[in-house]
């Protein structure tokens, strides 16, 4: 059982799907804390509705560095081992990152290393790829560019907009942050450099997509 923290500054649809998959015992964890930096955001009701601890911790006079503090101090109080980032929408400084060292986890609506930054769906379609999809990685010090834990793929359409593209990753992204932290849960992780190995998982299918499909070709 692994005690979870998770920092969401939005909606909380990936905090909603890891609550779900933790009462369903699909995920071998319990949330310990939930922290917003963000007043009145969504997430903080989903957290209240699952009877979960929450907290707003404001940057207000803080620089980067004393906000992490407090966050990692409240972590502390709560014995957490694995910080979540679940829409957090702040740069993490080496204070929380030392504080937990390969230890925090982040999901990207991208396919890392393409496109790190934030609002990166319309940024997707505009450059023309066939593919997005969604990373789950370790933090570390630079943005969005730490070792890479799991990926899901999804197509993009011509028809596409930020908000279908943004939908049709999001629910990649509800299944694959649960099966990371459950991977974690279960000690399957070992980070070697840039790549973690997932040990003992089976290997996906050794299959492939092609978008636009090859029709002519007979499928
Ligand atoms: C998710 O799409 C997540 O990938 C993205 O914020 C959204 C949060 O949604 N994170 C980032 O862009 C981090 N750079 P949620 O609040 O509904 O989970």
């Amino acid at each position: 059982m692994v005690n979870l923290g998770v920092l969401v500054s939005g909606s909380g649809s990936n905090l909603q799907a890891i609550i779900d998959n933790i009462e369903a015992g699909r995920v071998d964890a319990r949330i310990q804390v939930v922290i917003s930096n963000v007043p009145g955001v969504y997430a903080l009701e989903r957290a209240k509705k699952h009877g979960l601890l929450h907290r707003v911790i404001l940057h207000k006079g803080l620089n980067r560095e004393e906000y992490d503090q407090k966050v990692v101090e409240a972590l502390k109080a709560r014995d957490v081992e694995l910080v979540v980032l679940a829409g957090f929408m702040r740069i993490i400084t080496p204070v929380l990152l030392r504080a937990f060292p390969m230890r925090v986890m982040n999901i990207h609506p991208a396919l890392l290393p393409a496109f790190p930054g934030t609002h990166v769906w319309q940024t997707q379609i505009d450059y023309g790829v066939k593919f997005a999809g969604c990373t789950v990685h370790f933090v570390d010090e630079g943005t969005d560019t730490g070792p890479i834990i799991i990926q899901a793929v999804v197509p993009v359409y011509d028809e596409d907009t930020a908000d279908t593209l943004n939908a049709r990753i999001l629910k990649q992204e509800h299944k694959i942050y649960s099966q990371a932290i459950q991977m974690y849960a279960e000690g399957r992780l070992e980070v070697q450099g840039r790549r973690v190995l997932a040990k003992g998982v089976p290997r996906a299918v050794d299959s492939f997509l092609i978008n636009p499909p090859p029709t002519f070709l007979g499928g």
